[in-house]
């Protein structure tokens, strides 16, 4: 195995949910626990990046705006956890991914493997919202993870009152789709 293929790889995750017993923070935390050997999956949190205003962006990147997109730039993949908001994306999640897609062609996120996954007390699972971001990573110019899709449905149903994923079906999952991702992300090693 060459050195591309067998060097530990860095997934920046964050979720679009400020909320503190967010199931999307809940489910982040869970693929946390389910990374395989070859991968480290360190969580950013978004509450520090404003609305994104092209006035403050051009006097100079606020100080949590230049994290986050430091810790993209750094990463050698990024995972979203997001809720969907009136069958979108919330504009937590969006907001964070306009300040990280400038600037265009140039930006942390051009030419990065992504992947999207979600959840939501509802039987849609935030399949609307995560369609919807797909597209928005197709201007990023982002490499976007086709399959496999993980949309937590009842989420109400899959934690526990500590935020803990007891929905072993839903673990396994998120086994296989980190184990698609790290294959993703070392496809497309620069
Ligand atoms: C403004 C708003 C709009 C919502 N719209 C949707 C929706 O379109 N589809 C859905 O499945 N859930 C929707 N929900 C419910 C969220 O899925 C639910 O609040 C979820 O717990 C939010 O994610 P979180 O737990 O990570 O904070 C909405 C919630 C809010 C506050």
């Amino acid at each position: 195995m060459d050195e591309k293929q067998s060097r530990e790889l860095t997934i920046l995750g964050f979720a679009g949910s400020l909320r503190r017993g967010s199931y999307n923070r809940a489910l982040l935390r869970a693929l946390q626990e389910e990374t395989p050997p070859g991968m480290r999956l360190e969580v950013f949190e978004i509450d520090g990046v404003p609305l994104y205003n092209e006035d403050v962006e051009s006097a100079g990147e606020p100080e949590g705006v230049a994290r986050f997109k430091e810790a993209i730039r750094a990463a050698d993949g990024v995972i979203v956890v997001t809720p969907e908001y009136n069958h979108g994306v919330p504009g937590v999640t969006k907001n964070a991914i306009d300040w990280a897609s400038r600037p265009p062609h140039q930006s942390p996120l051009d030419g990065k493997p992504v992947a999207i996954l979600g959840a939501s007390p509802g039987i849609t699972g935030t399949a609307r919202g995560q369609s919807q971001l797909r597209q928005a990573f197709e201007f990023t110019n982002s490499y976007c993870m086709p399959q496999p899709e993980i949309l937590v449905y009842r989420a109400h149903e899959k934690f526990d009152a500590e935020g803990r994923l007891t929905d072993a079906k839903t673990r396994e999952f998120l086994g296989k789709f980190l184990t698609a991702f790290e294959q993703w992300v070392r496809r497309l090693q620069p």
